[in-house]
């Protein structure tokens, strides 16, 4: 029996749904190969995904690989709850409703749970956290990862020896991370900014804290939309990356200082506090892109701001000692509580892959140890050349006298 707000939403669902589906076409491919090979057939699936017209696809393809899939929200904030709607009237079991209180949040993570799942897939280890502490009653085959920040605890429990099952970091497949991650939230988190404030963003000062791949992504688009873009970022080798690229690159205060408009993408905590808010300018907008809500220390700025009144949806005005700070989305990655989450075209490459890690534990488990793994490079391989070749690029085809040349030592100056 599912959790959602209201079963009538699921043909305005099954719309937002079917829009994504034509962007999703090498997630199509595989499921037109699982409706045949039925490779999860038997399984029960548990998901914490964030709701989406495009984890629905993921959700609709495990399920014809003959999975029984239980699915709730990996954030209060991010459900679509049309798409709960369509998934829950189409045999997905669903415990997700937008904006739900942290209470409701972690009863929906436990009725996932309750499912005794075979294979379990986090988008920031919520689930995996569980089976490690309140449920480490439930055993499962493994897990697969969505994100940086859940694969960074992961390899932390597995330093530690305290991971309990094998764990697929679907982040650090490159079809995943050098593109979702940039050029998914680099979009998304702009579009999330802009619907928000409906500001010009020509022109203003955009600081963006953190220059991984997400950073990098934010950072581009910034500047493509005219932006005068400053990057903030503890690694000299990606500060030096930043710099070359025509950024400033800018301590925290510094930054802090000339800000217009700061997105946090780090994956780090109190990234923007007190001292920072001290030094900025009033009227500064604050987001954040990053997975947890820890980024923009609220706690600090609330409690030391006179008054806290939200102006327009999505747009929290705190009056912070002298200054006004605006804060967008609750300071939940903007990209998703503000806009609809990275385009269905980029996630079609990130689903793929966890279509297709579901399916490599169901056939490796016997032989894994409790530890965190990467999918072979030939997935990546086989996802990228039919993601080229749909969006009509060409792939060059090396001769066997390359191939040899390239393999050979005996080669060298002539
Ligand atoms: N919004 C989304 O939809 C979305 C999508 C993918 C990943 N994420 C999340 O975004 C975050 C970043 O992901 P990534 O893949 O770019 O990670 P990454 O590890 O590649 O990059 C993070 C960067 O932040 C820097 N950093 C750390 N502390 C900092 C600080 N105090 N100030 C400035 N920079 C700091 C690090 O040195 C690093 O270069 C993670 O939390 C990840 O889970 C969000």
């Amino acid at each position: 029996m599912s959790s959602i707000k209201d079963l009538n939403l699921a043909s305005k669902g099954a719309e937002e749904i079917n829009w994504a589906a034509r962007q999703m076409q090498v997630l199509e491919e595989i499921s037109n190969e699982f409706a045949l090979s039925k490779p999860l057939d038997g399984l029960n699936i548990g998901a914490c995904m964030h709701v989406t017209k495009e984890t629905a696809n993921l959700m609709m393809t495990l399920k014809t690989a003959g999975a029984k899939v239980a699915l709730c929200a990996s954030n209060p904030l991010s459900t679509n709850d049309s798409v709960a709607a369509y998934l829950a009237e189409n045999d997905i079991e669903v415990h997700a409703i937008r904006g739900v209180s942290n209470d409701e949040f972690f009863k929906h993570l436990n009725l996932v749970l309750d499912t005794n799942p075979d294979i379990t897939m986090d988008d920031g280890a919520d689930l995996v956290t569980l089976l490690h502490t309140d449920r480490s009653d439930i055993s499962v085959l493994g897990s697969m990862e969505e994100t940086t920040t859940g694969v960074i605890r992961l390899k932390s429990m597995e330093k530690n020896d305290k991971l309990r099952f094998p764990v697929v970091a679907v982040n650090d497949s490159d079809t995943k991370h050098l593109f979702d991650n940039r050029f998914g939230t680099g979009q998304s988190s702009m579009d999330g900014v802009v619907r928000a404030t409906d500001m010009l963003i020509a022109g203003l000062n955009v600081v963006v804290f953190g220059f991984g791949d997400c950073g990098k992504g934010v950072a581009e688009r910034a500047y493509g939309m005219g932006a005068k873009v400053t990057v903030v970022e503890p690694d000299s080798v990606r500060a030096l990356e930043a710099l070359m690229h025509g950024y400033e690159v800018k301590n925290s205060l510094e930054a802090s200082k000339i800000a217009d408009v700061i997105i946090t993408v780090t994956g780090n905590k109190h990234v923007l506090d007190t001292q920072h808010f001290d030094v900025m300018k009033s009227g500064v907008v604050l987001a954040n892109a990053g997975h947890f809500d820890v980024e923009i220390n609220l706690v600090e700025l609330k409690n030391q701001s006179s008054e806290v009144n939200r102006v327009r949806d999505h747009v929290e005005s705190y009056m912070y000692k002298d200054k006004e700070v605006l804060v967008l989305g609750e300071g939940r990655l903007v990209n998703l509580t503000v806009a609809t989450g990275h385009p269905a075209s980029v996630m079609d490459m990130s689903f793929a892959n966890q279509a297709l890690a579901a399916e490599w534990i169901k056939e490796n488990y016997k032989n894994l140890e409790s530890k965190v793994y990467t999918l072979p490079k030939s997935v990546d391989q086989k996802i990228a050349a039919t993601k080229l070749k749909l969006m009509g690029g060409q792939l060059e085809i090396l001769s066997d006298d390359q191939l040899n040349y390239l393999d050979s030592w005996e080669f060298g100056t002539s």
